[in-house]
C-alpha cells in the first residue's frame, strides 16, 4: 500500500514560538513514521511583509535549523526551501485564475491585515500560494494550527474546482489540527493567540529561549482573578492556557493537573509550569547546539533537488489537463 502524502510549511520569521511547536511542528515529527512527509520552508510567504534582506536570509537558515532540532528528518521527509522549487508558483498562478476575489476578501487573516499600511497583492493571494504548495504535492494531510483552518477550506474548494473543470487530479487534503494545543494563547493577553509578530515579547516563549527566560515570561503571565487553578476557557482564560502547556508539555490530562495544583496557589503553578516547559523544550534547545550551518544549508540543498523532479512530474500533468 502507497503511504499518504502529508506536507506543512513554517514562514521563516524568526521567534518560532511554543504555539507552533504545539500546535503544528510537534505533529509533523510525529508523523514521518507512518506517512510521506514534505515539509518545507515558505520563504516566498514570509516577503508578503515589508523585510530586510540580510535578516530575511539568516531567518531562512535559522528556520531551517530550528525545524531540524525539533526533529524533522531530511533522512526521512522531503525538506527544502520554497522559493527553490519553482513549481510552487508556476501552479499558484494557474489556481489563481480559477479562485474568486469574493472568496479571498471573506479570508480572516487577510482582513485583519487588508487595511493596515503595506497590504499588498502577495499578501492577499497568499492564500492560493498556500493551496498551490499544498496541492502540487497531492497531499492528502496537512498538519497545521487552527488559525490555517480557513486556509486549508480554501485549498480542497480549488482542488475540487480543478478536479470538475480539468479532469480528477488533486487529492482533497484533510486538516490535522491537534484537539488540544492548536491555539496556544498570547502569556500578556490570553484572548488574542501567541504570535510571532506580537512587539511584545514577554506575550511569548520561543523553542530556543534558555530557562531564565522561560521563568521570567512565566511569572509575569497574565492570570486571571480568584486564586484556584482551574481549566475554564471563559472564566479563566490565563490559567487554562498555562494548564494546556502543562499537560501537552507533562503528557499529563488536565484533571489531574487541576487536582495536583488547584490549591496551589498561581505563583507555585506558574513555577511548575516553567519547569515542565523548560525540561520539554531542553532536547531541542540541545539538538540545536549540535547542528552545524553548513550541514544544515548542504541537506536544503538536496532536498531542494528531489523537491524538484518529485514536483516537475506532478506539474507536467496540470499542464497538460489545462491545455498548454
Ligand atoms: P506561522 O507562525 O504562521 O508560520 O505558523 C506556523 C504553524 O504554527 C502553523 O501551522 C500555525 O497554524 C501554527 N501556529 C501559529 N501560531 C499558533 C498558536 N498560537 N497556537 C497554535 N498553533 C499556532
Ligand atoms: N500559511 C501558513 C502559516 O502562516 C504557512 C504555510 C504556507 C503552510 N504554505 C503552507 C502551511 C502549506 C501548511 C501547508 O502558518
Amino acid at each position: 500500500m502507497t503511504k499518504k502524502t502529508v506536507f506543512s510549511g513554517l514562514q521563516p520569521t524568526g521567534n518560532v514560538h511554543i504555539g507552533n511547536y504545539l500546535g503544528a511542528l510537534r505533529n509533523w515529527v510525529a508523523l514521518q513514521d507512518t506517512y510521506d512527509c514534505i515539509y518545507c520552508v515558505v520563504d516566498l510567504h514570509a516577503i508578503t511583509v515589508p523585510l530586510d534582506p540580510a535578516e530575511f536570509h539568516r531567518d531562512r537558515l535559522e528556520a531551517a535549523k530550528v525545524l531540524m532540532a525539533v526533529g524533522v528528518d531530511p533522512e526521512q521527509s522531503l525538506f527544502y526551501f520554497q522559493s527553490q522549487v519553482p513549481q510552487h508558483t508556476e501552479l499558484a498562478w494557474m489556481l489563481g485564475t480559477i479562485t474568486g476575489t469574493g472568496q479571498l476578501n471573506r479570508m480572516t487573516q487577510w482582513k485583519d491585515k487588508a487595511d493596515v499600511a503595506g497590504a499588498n497583492l502577495g499578501l492577499y493571494s497568499y492564500p492560493v500560494l498556500m493551496a498551490a504548495d499544498i496541492l502540487l504535492f497531492r497531499a492528502d494531510a496537512v498538519p497545521v494550527g487552527e488559525d490555517q483552518k480557513q486556509h486549508l477550506e480554501l485549498t480542497r474548494d480549488l482542488a475540487l474546482r480543478f478536479n470538475s473543470r480539468f479532469g480528477e487530479e488533486f487529492p482533497i487534503p484533510d486538516p490535522i489540527i491537534p484537539e488540544h494545543g492548536a491555539r496556544i494563547m498570547s502569556l500578556q493577553d490570553p484572548t488574542s493567540k501567541m504570535s510571532k509578530s506580537d512587539p511584545d515579547e514577554g506575550s511569548r516563549i520561543l523553542i530556543l529561549d534558555d530557562p531564565d527566560t522561560i521563568r521570567k515570561r512565566l511569572k509575569r503571565a497574565v492570570t486571571d482573578s480568584g486564586r484556584d487553578v482551574r481549566h475554564d476557557w471563559e472564566e479563566k482564560p490565563g490559567v487554562s492556557n498555562l494548564i494546556e502547556m502543562m499537560a501537552l508539555f507533562t503528557g499529563g490530562d488536565i484533571a489531574s493537573i487541576e487536582d495536583e495544583y488547584g490549591d496551589a496557589g498561581y505563583g507555585t503553578f506558574k513555577d511548575a509550569v516553567a519547569e515542565a516547559v523548560i525540561e520539554g523544550l531542553a532536547p531541542i534547545r540541545r539538538a540545536y547546539r549540535d547542528l552545524d550551518d553548513a550541514e544544515v544549508a548542504r541537506l536544503m540543498q538536496r532536498g531542494t533537488l528531489d523537491a524538484r523532479t518529485r514536483a516537475e512530474g506532478h506539474q507536467q500533468r496540470v499542464r497538460e489537463l489545462m491545455g498548454f
